[in-house]
């Protein structure tokens, strides 16, 4: 089992729509995956309480002081991915998951603010000893605002994901109606992006475990 945490300490940077998103993506592809909600305000689950399939992906709100023993009854219960939805300003449930994690994504608005709080998420993934990667969100469809904010990502020494997300409708309806974007277009282009973040995102995850393999060898 693989535990991804998306971290980020600035709200509205897209934790929530990443986090749904993968989970859904996840499950299409066959991956049996339970989201942990530690966001006291529970957007998550929110979202899966007006989810009209209510079965998968298995959504659970819970406390940081509690991760340990949902990821144990996740694992118990043949989940083969955990992701965990965190809540801005708290550096203790970020640390928790970061902790839990085998991969740290940050959401990231390539805007000014968004860029100056992502130092806080990337040294909260070091404190934890795990690899923060930062996913650009809401990237306008034109300009170069992607590639500054690349740019600046990497001035904080974090890396920046291959994929990017775009700034779409889709993004905002689909998870209004308790859906994921490969669900509420499939054939769109949000669909798209997602469908190409899973699997950088299932590879690198299961990268390090071949790493590990192969240096214990
Ligand atoms: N790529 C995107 N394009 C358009 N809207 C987005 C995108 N990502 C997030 N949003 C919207 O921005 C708002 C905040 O996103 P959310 O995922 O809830 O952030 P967080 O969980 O980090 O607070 C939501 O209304 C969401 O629909
Ligand atoms: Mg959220």
């Amino acid at each position: 089992m693989k535990i991804i945490a998306v971290i980020s300490q600035k709200g509205g940077a897209g934790k929530t729509t990443l986090a749904v998103n993968l989970a859904v993506a996840a499950e299409l592809q066959d991956v049996p995956t339970v989201l942990i909600d530690l966001d006291p305000q529970s957007s998550a689950k929110t979202w899966h309480d007006i989810r009209v399939s209510k079965e998968a992906p298995f959504v659970v709100s819970s406390q940081a002081s509690r991760l340990e023993e949902v990821i144990g009854a996740s694992r118990a219960n043949g989940a083969e991915l955990v992701i965990i939805d965190t809540a801005p300003h708290s550096e203790s449930s970020a640390l928790a998951a970061a902790r839990a994690a085998d991969l740290v994504l940050i959401p990231c608005r390539p805007a000014i603010l968004d860029l100056k709080a992502i130092g806080t998420s990337g040294d909260l993934a070091a404190l934890a000893k795990k690899e923060a990667v930062v996913v650009l969100n809401a990237v306008p469809h034109q300009g170069k605002l992607a590639e500054e904010a690349e740019e600046a990502v990497r001035s904080y020494g974090l890396t920046v994901a291959p994929v990017k997300l775009t700034q779409r409708a889709a993004y905002v309806h689909s998870l209004t109606g308790g859906q994921a974007a490969q669900e509420f277009e499939p054939d769109g282009k949000a669909a798209q992006e997602i469908a190409e973040l899973y699997k950088w995102a299932y590879t690198r995850v299961h990268a390090s475990t071949l790493e590990t393999v192969r240096k214990s060898a």
